[in-house]
């Protein structure tokens, strides 16, 4: 089987990885990659945003599976363009990835369809938001603003506060989050623990994978700025077996009802973040792909054949599917640029990353590039170090060991990840 994965970043890498030991795969292509990648898949310089470049190299190159890690193609329609083509492709249709294009969609579906969410309600105009802040704040420790489209992880305002709240309004209406924030939600505040839960699905069958959560924050103790994740793990003890048995149940199933009414061709990863509140699971959002970096931990454990798993779930045959897990936690550490997420250097060469692979931790790039035959920084999160233990101490102990292994200038990275499960 040849394979084509869409993306570039450690997510991507981990695909790669896991596909690569496939029983029948003979190719791994990698659109465009990184040097991480470039290990393990020959990859491709065609951007992710260019479907028809992509469908045209998957004909020439007869591609079995097209896998597709980001959003952007994903909302810009690339499955449904495989498949008017006659490609095999992992991921959902334009109107399945409109549940994370648009949160304003996907709160609609939720209430159609009985899953539980934080209340919101959508703005278009400045002082209706405005207003709706001004008479929903009072008494409540906060309150959240969400730009409704595609804001590359930006884009959702946690305010503590009135002041905080018209602020994020603000910055919404002018445009920090481009054509993203023509639409505001005011949300519900909802406190709790965090899991990320992702499951398969084809629109048959949906088949939840091993539970896991990621640390937004930048730093430790949750705490700063929110970022594309800083760390996981893989499970997330919040996540205990009658809360899965009830967000399988509430949650998932439910979702896989509102995929078949609506009629959407899902075929792919549905990822709920759920935040567990002291009245139960709720939706904070969807997103249609796998979590970066939360497929890093979570396919470390996964010891079933990934290629054989996409396609059928490509296929429409995942009920033909069972999935093995280690039993044993695995730990992904993000090793960041200085600076990230705001402004932050490119082009600082990184050492020790065979040094880093021989503690046995997986380094899956991210942000790497190759240059003058060194790989160096090129994003602002540069690298997943990720390993297993016999429990989350030790494998949280293996990754950084190999962290310690690594450096560049400027490089971060959060000291406490999976401090929630110790
Ligand atoms: P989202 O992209 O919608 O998942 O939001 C990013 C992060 O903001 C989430 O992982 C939460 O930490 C936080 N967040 C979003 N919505 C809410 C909410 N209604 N209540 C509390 N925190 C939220
Ligand atoms: N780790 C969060 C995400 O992938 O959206």
């Amino acid at each position: 089987m040849k394979i084509l994965v869409i993306g570039s970043g450690g997510r991507e890498h981990t695909l790669c990885w896991k596909l690569k030991a496939g029983k029948g795969v003979e190719k791994i292509f990698c659109a465009p990659g990184n040097a991480g990648i470039a290990k393990d898949a020959e990859c491709v310089s065609i951007p992710v945003d260019d479907l028809d470049a992509l469908a045209k190299f998957a004909e020439k190159s007869c591609i079995d599976l097209t896998v597709v890690g980001p959003e952007v193609p994903l909302c810009a329609g690339i499955a449904d363009l495989f498949r008017e083509r006659g490609l095999a492709v992992f991921g959902p249709d334009k109107s399945g990835a409109e549940l994370e294009g648009s949160k304003a969609f996907s709160k609609e579906f939720m209430k159609k369809y009985g899953i539980a969410t934080a209340k919101s309600a959508t703005f278009t105009s400045k002082n209706d938001a405005y207003a709706y802040i001004r008479a929903n704040i009072v008494g409540k420790p906060g309150i959240v603003v969400k730009a409704d489209g595609l804001a590359a992880g930006k884009g959702v305002i946690v305010a503590a506060n009135e002041e905080e709240a018209l602020r994020g309004v603000d910055q919404c209406f002018s445009g920090d989050f481009g054509k993203a924030g023509e639409s505001v939600l005011i949300e519900e505040l909802l406190i709790g623990e965090e899991a990320s839960i992702l499951a398969l699905t084809d629109g048959i069958t949906i088949l939840p994978l091993a539970s896991s959560q990621d640390h937004k924050r930048i730093g430790e103790g949750d705490t700063g700025l929110n970022t594309g994740g800083m760390g996981a793990y893989s499970p997330a003890p919040v996540v205990t077996e009658a809360l899965f048995a009830e967000i399988k149940e509430n949650v998932l199933d439910r979702f896989l009802d509102g995929v078949k009414a609506e009629k959407m061709d899902f075929r792919g990863i549905i990822y709920a973040g759920i935040m567990v509140t002291k009245d139960g699971p709720k939706v904070l959002e969807f997103n249609v792909r796998f979590g970066d970096p939360e497929t890093q931990a979570v396919l470390m454990r996964l010891e079933s054949d990934l290629a054989d798993v996409m396609l059928k779930t490509a296929t429409k045959s995942l009920s033909e599917v069972e999935l093995q897990w280690s039993s044993e936690p695995a730990v992904c550490v993000v090793m960041a640029a200085g600076g990230y997420p705001g402004a932050y250097n490119k082009g600082d060469i990184i050492e020790g990353l065979d040094e880093a692979a021989a503690t046995g931790a997986v380094v899956f790039h991210a942000g790497t590039a190759m240059k003058d035959g060194k790989i160096v920084t090129c994003g602002g999160r540069v690298l997943g170090i990720t390993a297993k233990g016999a429990n989350i101490a030790e494998a949280a102990a293996s990754a950084y060991n190999a962290v310690g292994k690594i450096s560049w200038s400027g490089a971060n990275y959060r000291k406490d990840i999976a401090y929630r499960a110790l």
